[in-house]
């Protein structure tokens, strides 16, 4: 796995970091006695940012699943956000929190939010560990932001070049015969 990373762009001490000081910014917004907070990951790619993230917040929470992807197999082209698996918790009149590895065509955060605003949430936040800003439109935002990155393709800390590169610890650009 090493042997195909050709640059580290963001250290796994950088993330350490800066997902902690997400983790104390987010949680000051959804105070404990205003109950009712789903966090709602969008798998697979934001595992290893939702673990880091979650055990730095302090407040009641529950957590449900959605699986999207944009991507089958060895490419770097999005093909567009397919619904794998729908989250199956209610909520409801509950605060949402969705959380995403990376804001980059914004598609996903588009579909994924109006998804859930079908189901009438008391609100829906956004919070994403990278964005490419060249990439992503105005309508789409995010309101917690890791970092900003340049418009190449990165693994590392969940995300994957066709499944693979995840448990890498550093957010990294691949050589480029390896996609
Ligand atoms: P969007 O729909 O184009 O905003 O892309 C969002 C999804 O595509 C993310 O949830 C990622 O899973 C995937 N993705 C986008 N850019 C990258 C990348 O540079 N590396 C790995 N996955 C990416
Ligand atoms: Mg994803």
């Amino acid at each position: 796995m090493e042997t195909d990373i050709d640059r580290i762009l963001i250290t796994d001490r950088e993330l350490a970091q800066r997902v902690k000081e997400l983790a104390t910014q987010i949680a000051a917004c959804y105070p404990d006695e205003d109950t009712g907070l789903i966090l709602v990951p969008i798998l697979s790619g934001s595992i290893i940012f939702l673990a880091d993230l979650i055990r730095h917040m302090p407040i009641k929470m529950k957590l449900g699943l959605m699986t999207v992807s944009s991507y089958s197999g060895a490419t770097t082209e999005s093909q567009g956000p397919k619904l794998e698996m729908d989250l199956e918790e209610d909520i409801h009149d509950q605060h949402v929190l969705v959380v995403d590895d990376i804001l980059d065509t914004g598609k996903t955060l588009r579909f994924v939010r109006s998804k859930l605003s079908e189901r009438n949430p008391r609100s829906i936040r956004t919070a994403v560990l990278l964005r490419k800003p060249e990439k992503a439109p105005p309508d789409v935002t995010a309101d917690f932001v890791g970092f900003e990155i340049a418009d190449e393709f990165v693994v590392g800390y969940g995300l994957d070049y066709d499944d693979h590169y995840r448990n890498f610890p550093h957010i990294a650009v691949l050589k480029p015969d390896c996609y």
